[in-house]
């Protein structure tokens, strides 16, 4: 069998980790795989440091395409993953999430007949103002194989008319999270170059473009952040678009209060090694993203959403994390109250570690 499979942003490195160990670990004869980096995210610290770090094979085609609006950026995937599938005429097209990068390949791959995976199918926000959500639909329904994580992700497909090809299968950033664990505490320098050993701290992730870019939300949250570091401390590891935006739509007082604050440490984007011990360190995370809020859960901490809403549903939903959007009262009264209340309750929401092995199977399964 031989696939192709596309990666762009951050998140989707990471998930491709987890079914590229699992071809290498346990289909190495059988599966033949391709990779293509369409360059949307491009930086070192958002794209070269996880192939390190994973060990992930080095991409096979790198599209280049950068930063641009969402209309060109995509265009330019379609163009050169077509190409590519027609030269590699792969038995199947992996997509992972959201991104545009996923969009561009579902586009491609649909036209010219190449059967697409899709994995993390099927989960919803029903926000159609996220460019992330226009992408997972629309990639779900050109899908052949649709491989949701979550219980309420397959019904989602359910309730849209699916019924074949359709699996709840755990999720491989689980594998991932499950697999570097202990790697991670062993090999990343973080809390020591941070100075976070035995210190109490709240880990703090912001990207998503309706926070960096509409000024009174950036505002309210980081109002918010500034009440916390009055008693703790905040790690803020970075996005690149975040960073860019502070000084233009944060208010120039606040600006200077939170750069100049001994208690609010902003760092680079972090690796991913570094990443999953500061979550396993952190006593409680704050986010905007879809990936820290299940790592979060992965590791038994309470999370606030910076969100109007989420699609992993199921962790607000046993009280492990709580949806505060970018309301300032809001996510100190929830920070607040589980400070003194930790939740207790981690259900098994996302398998068993083993989500990449399944997938690999099915997919050799319906060839
Ligand atoms: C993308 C995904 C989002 C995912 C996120 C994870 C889409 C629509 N969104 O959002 O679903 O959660 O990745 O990180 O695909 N930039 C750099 N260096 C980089 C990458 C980006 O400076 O290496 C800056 C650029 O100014 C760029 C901006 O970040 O314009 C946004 O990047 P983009 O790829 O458009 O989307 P993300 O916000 O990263």
């Amino acid at each position: 069998m031989k696939i192709v499979t596309v990666i762009g942003a951050r998140p989707q490195i990471i998930k491709a980790a987890a079914l590229s160990r699992a071809i290498k670990e346990h289909f190495e004869n059988e599966v033949q795989e391709v990779i293509v980096h369409t360059g949307q995210h491009y930086d070192n610290n958002m794209s070269k440091v996880f192939f390190d770090e994973l060990g992930i094979p080095q991409p096979d085609y790198n599209l280049n395409v950068g930063s641009a609006s969402h209309g060109v950026q995509t265009a330019k995937m379609i163009v050169g993953i077509e190409e590519i599938l027609l030269k590699e005429k792969p038995d199947y097209l992996v997509l992972y999430g959201d991104t545009n990068s996923t969009l561009a390949g579902a586009i491609a791959a649909s036209k010219i007949h190449v059967p697409i995976v899709h994995i993390e199918a099927g989960l919803r926000s029903f926000n159609k103002s996220m460019p992330e959500e226009i992408n997972r639909i629309c990639c779900d329904h050109c899908s052949t194989l649709l491989f949701s994580p979550t219980a309420t992700g397959y019904q989602n497909l359910i309730n849209e008319g699916f019924s074949t090809g359709i699996y709840h299968c755990g999720d491989v950033m689980y594998d991932n999270s499950k697999y570097f664990a202990n790697i991670a505490d062993q090999k990343s320098q973080i809390l020591d170059k941070e100075e976070l050993h035995g210190v109490d701290f709240v880990l703090c992730t912001i990207h998503r473009d309706n926070n960096t870019d509409q000024p009174e939300r950036l505002n309210a949250i980081f109002k918010a952040l500034l009440m916390i570091s009055e008693s703790k401390t905040v790690v803020l590891p970075l996005h690149p678009r975040t960073s860019k935006l502070l000084n233009v739509n944060l208010e120039k007082s606040l600006f200077d209060k939170i750069t100049n604050n001994k208690n609010i440490k902003i760092l680079p984007p972090a690796s991913f090694l570094d990443m999953i011990v500061l979550e396993r360190h952190a006593q409680m995370v704050v986010t905007d993203s879809g990936g820290v809020q299940k790592e979060a859960f992965f590791f038994q901490k309470p999370c606030l959403i910076l969100r109007s809403e989420t699609e992993w549903t199921e962790i607000v939903e046993c009280g492990a994390a709580v949806i505060t959007d970018a309301n300032e009262e809001r996510i100190i009264e929830s920070y607040n109250k589980f400070l003194e209340n930790p939740p207790h309750n981690f259900p098994d929401i996302f398998g068993d570690g083993n989500a990449a092995v399944f997938i690999c199977k099915e997919m050799l399964e319906k060839l």
